[in-house]
């Protein structure tokens, strides 16, 4: 039996403030949540009809809103974790799209399922990591996704993509590039551990490997968590969006000069021609830590991260990005890339 429609409930005129980390204070057209795939399809035809311009969202911990939005702003509330197997190797769980991230990762790590531990504490949604790839302490979330649910914004058609299909690089995804706002992610299936499996490279982490008894998955969740407090601010106390660059990513020989000049280069070997350089220290050369420009600063203890010091509008962030841009290129000629969608 085919569902009754529901009424959508659209909300104009509506304050972004509250969906978007760096807290800034701009305007969508139209706000609409949604509760269920029908309803999704529902929401999609009509704004089909009305010609309306339609970004998705998730908690907004990956977005810069440099103006107020003209269009509908659509935003998951399908929010479920299903076991859908598990034997004596792997566990399958299925969630919603707008299930809140670090959820999903607590509960993973309470009933002692592997994989998602070391991307604990992410901010954000479970539809937006697929799309993001996210990642952190040696871990990127396409390891453990399987398959990711959509819905095709032109047809309302169901679509699954399995995980090889979607394309997945350092903090990318064919929903960003090729298909960018043509899909939109329902839900994500993920192949977990039931088996203890460890990444323990990471600095502070490598501490695990010197114990005489495996660690728990809580274990590695819980350090994960005072490493991400002890260097990133708290979306609730001070505006951000996480890392604004990405980490870039230069041949060696562009590696072996820069190390000529600065012998003590951070870097992370890529394959046997690539190396990449943290941001991080490229900015902070360049003196930019703790700066300020208006309302928006660079993070004191972590200078790839630009903060909303104090009622930064669009314009402070955007134009200190770009000095920050402009130092690092002429003192390294190392482009950096945004890691956060300008909208
Ligand atoms: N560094 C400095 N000065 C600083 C801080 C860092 O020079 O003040 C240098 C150090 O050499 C340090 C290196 O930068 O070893 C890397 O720093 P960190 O471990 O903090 O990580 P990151 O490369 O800056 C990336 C991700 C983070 C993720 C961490 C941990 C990107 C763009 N960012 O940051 O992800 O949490 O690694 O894995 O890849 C995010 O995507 O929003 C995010 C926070």
């Amino acid at each position: 039996m085919k569902d009754k429609s529901m009424p959508i409930t659209i909300q104009h005129q509506y304050s972004l403030l509250k969906h978007n980390t760096f807290g800034l204070d701009v305007k969508a057209e139209q706000f609409i949540s949604y509760k269920s795939v029908d309803e999704l399809v529902e929401i999609l035809a009509k704004l089909r009809r009305d010609g309306q311009r339609i970004l998705h969202i998730g908690s907004g911990s990956n977005l810069l809103f440099t103006r107020d939005f003209e269009g509908t702003v659509l935003h998951s509330d399908i929010r479920f974790i299903e076991y859908v197997s598990r034997d004596s190797r792997e566990v399958v769980v299925r969630a919603g799209s707008g299930t809140i991230w670090d959820d999903f990762c607590a509960e993973m790590a309470r009933n002692n399922i592997y994989g998602s531990e070391n991307l604990s504490y992410i901010p954000g949604e479970v539809g937006a990591t697929a799309i993001q790839n996210i990642g952190a302490y040696g871990v990127e979330v396409e390891s453990i996704i399987r398959e990711v649910e959509t819905i095709e914004v032109a047809t309302g058609r169901r679509r699954v993509f399995q995980a090889a299909e979607c394309e997945f690089g350092y903090r990318d995804s064919i929903f960003k590039n090729r298909l960018k706002g043509l899909y939109i992610v329902t839900a994500v299936v993920f192949s977990l551990s039931a088996i203890p499996v460890f990444h323990l490279d990471y600095g502070p982490l490598q501490e695990f490997k010197k114990l005489d008894v495996a660690p728990t998955a809580q274990a590695i969740r819980d350090a994960v968590i005072a490493i991400r407090q002890s260097k990133l601010p708290e979306p609730t106390e001070l505006g951000s969006a996480g890392s604004f660059f990405k980490n870039p990513v230069v041949s060696i020989e562009a590696y072996h000069q820069l190390a000529a000049r600065y012998t003590d280069v951070p870097h992370y070997v890529v394959d046997e021609s690539q190396v990449k350089i943290p941001a991080a220290w490229l900015i902070e050369q360049c003196g930019w830590k703790g700066k300020r420009h208006g309302g928006a600063g660079v993070y004191e203890k972590q200078p790839l991260i630009i903060v909303n010091v104090h009622q930064a509008s669009p314009a402070d962030i955007m134009e200190l990005a770009d000095m920050i841009r402009q130092s690092v290129f002429e003192k390294f000629n190392i482009p950096l890339n945004p890691e956060v969608n300008y909208i």
